[in-house]
């Protein structure tokens, strides 16, 4: 059967990974979140101090961004992709609220994108992969058979994000702050210079605010068997 690349773009928190890992999961494809790259990122420069305050030294990140090895590896248990940052697994520290509030900055340095979106695109190069991110229709795949940009309310967004927090066993962050985090996220992803969240213009939209998950996988099955037509 032919084998095709799945772009799945969209803002923070509105479903796409879960999304993109239930639509590779029942076609057999491979999942990839580019997101958690940016993240491990994020802790990498975080465990080295790179921060003050939001403020990045970009000189020593510029040194040290060949360093940064970034795999995923399946967890036998339990059937899931985790992320790892040079061989140790943090498949948990990046999805913490200092990662969250953090990972825009570095997501929005130039050399940081050209070295994920090249492992990126290394990643794809035999097809049969879906990944989801902000740029993947647009700049690491704009050849992608099939492109979804999804989106949903800001308030439905914060609470998903909020359950996954408390579902961690992280209750220390509120609606507000969460919203709020949010918010500050979209506004630099999508106001950034290189490859900011936009949809691209071949992209179907699907907008899952009302959305139960079956109908949500539903769409996403017909919209694949349509692609590789
Ligand atoms: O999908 P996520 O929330 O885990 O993404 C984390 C951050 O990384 C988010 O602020 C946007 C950024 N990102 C990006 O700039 N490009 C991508 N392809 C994926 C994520």
């Amino acid at each position: 059967m032919k084998k095709i690349v799945i772009a799945l773009d969209g803002y923070s928190s509105c479903g796409k990974s879960t999304m993109a890992k239930v639509l590779a999961k029942s076609i057999g494809y491979t999942y990839v979140d580019s997101g958690a790259m940016y993240r491990a990122v994020t802790l990498f420069c975080i465990q080295h101090n790179f921060f003050q305050g939001d403020r990045l030294n970009l000189e020593s990140l510029r040194k040290e961004i060949k360093n940064i090895h970034i795999s995923f590896v399946n967890n036998a248990e339990t059937g899931l992709s985790e992320t790892y940052l040079n061989g140790i697994n943090v498949e948990n520290k990046i999805r913490s609220m200092e990662v969250a509030d953090k990972v825009s900055i570095v997501a929005a340095v130039d050399f940081v994108r050209e070295e994920m979106v090249k492992q990126q695109q290394e990643m794809g190069k035999e097809k049969g992969i879906v990944m989801d991110g902000r740029d993947v229709g647009t700049i690491v795949f704009p050849d992608a058979e099939l492109k979804i940009f999804v989106t949903a309310s800001p308030e439905i967004r914060a609470q998903r994000r909020l359950d996954e927090l408390i579902a961690k066993g992280n209750n220390s962050s509120s609606f507000e702050e969460v919203l709020n985090n949010l918010a500050k996220r979209d506004f630099i992803d999508s106001t950034r210079k290189d490859g900011p969240l936009k949809q691209a213009e071949d992209a179907v939209v699907i907008d899952n605010t009302s959305l139960t998950m079956e109908e949500q996988n539903e769409e996403l099955m017909n919209l694949y068997h349509k692609a590789i037509l």
